[in-house]
């Protein structure tokens, strides 16, 4: 149908890597909404990143989300990584459990046979309250410790899914609508052209980091996804992308 079939998947990548302007881009065949396969190839190629990247005594941040729990669920430990340390990239949220970032953060150091810690303040937490939890010495050594992440494996979500996901009321999401949000990461919410319109109060690293962040890999796939990806990726020329074939296509296409 179109070139990149003709050319294969190699092809893809490249032009990929080149349009979004990020350091590499790896892309895994298939679309992810419509076979369940290719999320598990995806998960097999972000943890393979993973491994390659991290480095004796650094930190590594991750997030939640279905994906990023994939990503756990096939790391096979290659060497043991005792002195590295896993942690939530940002507080916590949401209902179902295995998807949160400290289930992924327990069960990645699990696998990796790292140090972790988890950071248990609620985004529930008004800005007071969670300057209160700041003087909590336990939680203000977990918060500097993510400060000093050095690798960050993200997932990325549309702003519309991730608003529903996280229970917004009905006015925040039509404000949201309204701004033009179409990408979600770590709790930040961004137009297409990378402004932030809204951010989820809770600690961790901020956006700053993020650009800062010396080695940074996003996981995100299916065509539905596209321009939240487009966004991010734009925001961070360094990071390395692992997505799949559907969703590559949608931004060599529309974007
Ligand atoms: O921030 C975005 C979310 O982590 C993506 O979640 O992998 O479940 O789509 P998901």
């Amino acid at each position: 149908e179109s070139i990149y079939q003709l050319r294969g998947i190699r092809h893809l990548q490249d032009s990929l890597q080149k349009k979004l302007g990020i350091r590499n881009a790896y892309v895994v065949s298939g679309n992810l909404e419509e076979e369940e396969y290719v999320l598990n190839d995806m998960a097999k190629v972000a943890s393979m990143q993973l491994q390659q990247t991290v480095e004796d005594d650094m930190v590594l941040g991750i997030t939640g989300g279905s994906t990023m729990a994939a990503v756990a669920e096939v790391l096979a430990q290659v060497r043991k990584m005792e002195h590295v340390t896993v942690v939530p990239a940002r507080g916590g949220f949401g209902r179902e459990v295995e998807k949160q970032a400290n289930t992924v953060v327990a069960q990645i150091a699990r696998k990796l046979g790292a140090r972790y810690m988890l950071l248990h303040a609620s985004d529930t937490l008004s800005k007071e309250a969670l300057q209160s939890v700041l003087n909590d010495p336990a939680i203000k050594k977990v918060v500097e410790t993510i400060k000093t992440t050095r690798c960050l494996v993200f997932g990325i979500g549309r702003a519309d899914e991730m608003a529903r996901r996280r229970e917004f009321t009905q006015d925040q999401i039509e404000m949201l609508t309204r701004q033009r949000a179409v990408a979600e990461s770590f709790g930040f919410y961004f137009t297409r052209e990378g402004t932030i319109v809204h951010e989820i109060e809770t600690l961790g690293i901020n956006f700053n980091d993020f650009l800062k962040m010396e080695h940074a890999i996003g996981v995100a796939g299916g065509a539905r996804k596209a321009e939240a990806i487009f966004t991010i990726a734009r925001l961070k020329p360094s990071m390395v992308l692992v997505t799949d074939e559907a969703a590559a296509m949608e931004i060599m296409k529309h974007f």
